[in-house]
């Protein structure tokens, strides 16, 4: 069947060196920022997945010149609150991407006539009320089934600041409300529980007027609004947590060694390298340089034999939250049982993530006791998979599909994944970077 990736070999040892797409967070807040400059923004290695791909459709329906060629991305903004838009009721298709949808509402806050947002299957099942919460204190109004897309926001002509506390630890929150700043006079003072401030160092890079104080669980950002954006021109890093499916490979495959160059290493992003730290997998940072307030190095992975369970420190979970399926086959892995908790939020994401985790560790005959937050994983240093094992129906989640591919390529067993244009969403050069290392997939 067509659309179903067959893995049946684990892959040989391999040492070779790789580049990373561009960074998924980067790019769609670089787009939407863009859309609010004065000017043009030109940016290079902009993503291509279908996440980036609706970010630049929703833009160019809300009336902004978007050039994308071969080499760069150029955004002709025409400022703040400059959208135009013929028809009375204008449809936005966020696809499958929570950040678009969620981020493109902050700056809808201020908009004149009504909007309607929709996404795909997994989108419409995602919870929305996170964001209209506190964007309707800003004056927004919106009209949906429980916070469910698709979603029509209708703004106000004069957004009032806010100040608000934002207790989950989402960075898609947190950006959507420091958007809806933007557009909007006066000063917003959020509270945030930590998460990945990509947000806040464009901001700052743009001389935005913005001031953080970074306190040891949350930081008060304030924010003045409805000051001119400056045109951005950037080189978008490659995206951590798409080299953590080939840092997850490495560690778990014999005698391997990879080289991943360019990759943004933001201190909000790289939970997954201090966990597998702690799991005594081999992970070097090297040629750590500082771009546009971000910081990006060179990765050097080692395969490694002995690994250790963990009890994984929740403070950690923010900057993880996007690498736990892949953590978690590191955990099935290591000599003894590894215990994640508080991580309710992962059951927010394109899928289930918690459940997924646990059902693909099931099939692979690893023992998990998994309750609504959190999963203990039994670890068996010694697991080899010789039966068939099929994944499918996982909401078509694009980490779910590259995660279970990692599994089989590492523990073996003759595996059958559907959905596999499931990494359009954010890594469509997956399988021939697996393929480049020699992975045989079919
Ligand atoms: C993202 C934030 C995270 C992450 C998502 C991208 C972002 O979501 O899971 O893939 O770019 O802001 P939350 O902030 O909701 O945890």
């Amino acid at each position: 069947m067509k659309n179903i990736t067959k893995v049946f070999k684990t892959i040989k040892p391999f040492n070779k060196s790789i580049q990373i797409e561009g960074d998924k967070s980067l790019s769609i807040r670089w787009a939407l920022l863009a859309s609010q400059a004065n000017g043009k923004s030109k940016s290079f290695n902009l993503l291509r997945s279908e996440d980036v791909l609706s970010t630049l459709s929703c833009l160019k329906k809300l009336g902004v010149k978007v050039k994308l060629s071969k080499k760069y991305c150029e955004i002709f903004g025409k400022g703040l609150n400059k959208f135009v838009y013929d028809k009375k009721k204008i449809d936005l298709n966020a696809g499958n991407s929570g950040t678009l949808s969620r981020l493109i509402m902050g700056l809808l806050v201020h908009s004149k006539s009504s909007i309607k947002i929709i996404g795909d299957k997994s989108l419409s099942k995602r919870d929305f009320l996170r964001v209209t919460k506190p964007l309707e204190k800003f004056g927004a109004k919106f009209k949906s089934n429980s916070g469910k897309l698709p979603i029509i926001i209708n703004g106000t002509k004069n957004p009032r600041p806010i100040k608000y506390t934002e207790n989950i630890g989402s960075a898609q929150i947190k950006s959507s409300i420091l958007f809806a700043a933007l557009n909007t006079k006066g000063k917003t003072i959020i509270k945030a529980s930590k998460s990945r401030d990509h947000t806040e160092l464009i901001y700052k890079y743009l001389n935005l007027p913005i001031v953080i104080k970074k306190k040891k669980k949350h930081d008060i950002i304030e924010v003045d609004g409805m000051k001119k954006v400056k045109p951005i021109n950037y080189k978008i890093p490659s995206d951590i947590s798409s080299s953590a499916f080939f840092i997850i490979l490495t560690t778990l495959s014999k005698n391997s060694k990879l080289n991943i160059k360019n990759v943004n290493i933001n201190p909000t992003r790289i939970g997954v390298l201090k966990i597998l730290k702690l799991m005594g997998a081999s992970v070097n940072i090297k040629n750590i340089k500082t771009y546009k307030g971000e910081k990006i190095a060179d990765l050097f992975v080692q395969s490694k034999q002995n690994l250790k369970p963990i009890n994984c420190p929740p403070s950690l979970n923010s900057s993880a939250i996007d690498e736990f399926l892949l953590i978690f086959l590191v955990a099935a892995r290591a000599s003894g049982v590894s215990y994640f908790k508080k991580l309710s939020e992962l059951n927010q994401k394109e899928s289930p993530r918690l459940l997924w985790g646990s059902k693909i560790l099931n099939k692979m005959g690893i023992k998990t006791i998994l309750t609504k937050n959190s999963l203990k994983i039994y670890g068996n240093p010694n697991l080899k998979i010789n039966k068939k094992i099929i994944i499918k129906n996982f909401l078509k989640d694009h980490r779910v599909f590259m995660a279970s591919v990692v599994a089989a390529l590492t523990y073996g067993g003759k595996w059958e994944i559907s959905d596999k244009d499931a990494i359009k969403t954010s890594f469509p050069s997956f399988l021939n970077k697996i393929k480049s290392l020699g992975g045989k997939i079919q």
